[in-house]
């Protein structure tokens, strides 16, 4: 397959570098620096991207590599350390900067015509995050493209193909950086720009039969938008084979139960044996009196593993164990590491169970990959937009002991601020929107009678990583309709809060 490399040097935007090149419709992907010469020789690559780096190329320990690799005919695009490394390993020189240069900059194109260029302005504006810079270029390379602070701001060598930028092309405050990416990938290094996700399903589905034969494959499955997407495509490719097991633990979120089993279940659309264990006793017996939030987790990930387990052995030989794991948690643990991504992220893997391989159709898949694919095979949109809901669920939403009637309040509660939100026309795609239950109850008065019970609280947050966010500023209509309904309608709960701090100091979940 057509594929780009993108070589790490521990830089943070190495992730963001691959989204935009798999935006161009090409595929790629993440290797550490101490991949072998070797090894990306027979990769075949189309071309070779080189990430920033915290570190100083003149620094002896610094990450770096063989210069060979600029002689394999395989075009090279250097970002920032990156393309430090290139001149300095070819024979450039790099000094330190003397002042750092971070943030904006004005771009000056010199070489309009230059590959990687045209069709950019030839005064635009740039990231830039660095404290040394390229000296003096290596023979055969000359200048591109400056900014005040920094004279070689690009360099190339086009008869060897070989580019190098000082600045960050792939984040948005570049703002011709995609432009240049797909130059690169697409004019540069001549990827035909076939990664589609029609076709990458196809694809899969013929790889998973080939590689699953006969065998019996069992997943866990949350209704989540990864475990969903897997069991879809799975399903695709090896129909019966594929055992779906679906555990309630009495904590999701109001009806998640049903709208899960109407897609996986007997009458919705896939073809898949699915099993759905209705553990909420169990679950609320194991948490009863457990008011610490730590305990609280660990007792539903413990739950969670031995209830499937159980159910696992009740189904005979399972050759496989699928997984939903996709491309951020592989770069996240580490390139090229083996990644164990738990159902619900609570437990791990079952311990007693034992299987011939793991299957992880979305490996090398981003999530709006992920999504694409959902869509593709038939989920509903409901499901593949889902927002991220923690593997504990309301058990974290809860302060305090969790209790049946709690889950009620919690589940009613967030489903009518849901409804509110949809109604609103709000866009909930960009964080994260709940109601919570804090632990606290006082005193109101209802018709003619006082009440002792609970607050709701409203969470609403912005959120790029889920790192850090921000509250939304939601419409004071919705939110005063919103605390209507839960009054009215949600018995048990005399007050509604707005959660108004960000995170940090705050977290996103309640507890
Ligand atoms: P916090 O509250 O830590 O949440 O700001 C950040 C993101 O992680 C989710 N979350 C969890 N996911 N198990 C999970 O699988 C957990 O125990 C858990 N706690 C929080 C949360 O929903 C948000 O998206």
């Amino acid at each position: 397959m057509e594929q780009i490399l993108i070589l790490d040097f521990g830089g943070q935007y190495k992730q963001l570098i691959a989204r935009r090149i798999r935006e161009c419709n090409v595929y790629c992907e993440i290797l550490p620096y101490t991949t072998s010469l070797e090894t990306i020789r027979a990769l075949q690559p189309k071309g070779i991207v080189l990430t920033g780096g915290p570190d100083s190329v003149n620094e002896p320990q610094s990450p770096s590599y063989d210069a060979g690799l600029f002689s394999l005919g395989i075009p090279v695009l250097g970002i920032c350390y990156g393309a430090q490394l290139t001149a300095k390993l070819l024979g450039g020189a790099v000094v330190p900067a003397g002042v750092s240069e971070y943030g904006h900059s004005d771009l000056f194109v010199d070489v309009p015509d230059s590959a990687l260029f045209s069709g950019v302005p030839s005064e635009t504006s740039c990231w830039m995050s660095h404290t040394d810079r390229i000296e003096r270029v290596p023979d055969g390379f000359l200048i591109t493209a400056h900014t005040g602070n920094c004279p070689v701001a690009a360099m190339e060598d086009p008869d060897r193909r070989l580019y190098a930028v000082q600045f960050h092309p792939e984040v948005v405050h570049t703002p011709e950086g995609a432009v240049m990416l797909r130059r690169f990938v697409r004019e540069i290094c001549g990827c035909s720009g076939s990664w589609h996700m029609s076709a990458f399903a196809q694809e899969q589905i013929e790889a998973l039969r080939k590689k699953i034969g006969p065998a019996r494959v069992l997943l866990g499955l949350s209704g989540g938008v990864d475990s969903s997407v897997a069991a879809a495509l799975l399903s695709r490719a090896i129909g019966k084979q594929l055992v779906c097991v679906f555990v309630d633990h009495g904590l999701l979120r109001k009806n998640e139960g049903d709208e899960v089993e109407s897609v996986f279940g007997e009458n919705g659309g896939f073809d898949l044996q699915f099993v759905r264990v209705q553990a909420q006793e169990r679950f609320y017996r194991a948490l009863k009196g457990v008011t610490d939030p730590e305990q609280k987790r660990k007792i539903i990930g413990e739950q969670f593993i031995r209830v499937f387990e159980e159910e696992a052995n009740k189904l005979g030989a399972i050759d496989y164990l699928a997984q939903g794991t996709i491309y951020p948690d592989v770069i996240e643990s580490g390139v090229g590491g083996a990644v164990i991504k738990s159902h619900h992220n609570v437990g791990g893997l079952p311990k007693t169970l034992s299987f011939r391989g793991i299957v992880e159709p979305l490996r090398q898949l981003f999530k709006d990959e992920v999504r694409a694919v959902g869509l593709e095979l038939g989920l509903p949109a409901s499901m593949v937009y889902r927002q991220p809901f923690p593997g504990p669920g309301l058990g974290v939403r809860i302060v305090g002991e969790v209790t049946p009637e709690k889950v009620r309040i919690v589940q009613e509660a967030d489903a009518i601020f849901r409804e509110e939100l949809t109604r609103a026309g709000v866009d909930v795609g960009k964080g994260q929107f709940f109601a919570a239950l804090t632990n606290m109850q006082s005193v109101g008065v209802m018709g003619d009678a006082r009440t002792y019970a609970y607050a709701v609280v409203l969470r609403a947050v912005i959120t790029e990583d889920f790192m850090t966010a921000r509250a939304a500023r939601l419409p004071y209509e919705l939110l005063d309709t919103a605390m209507n309904r839960i009054i009215n309608e949600v018995k048990g709960v005399n007050r509604v809060f707005y959660d108004l701090t960000s995170k940090p100091p705050s977290t996103i979940e309640l507890e």
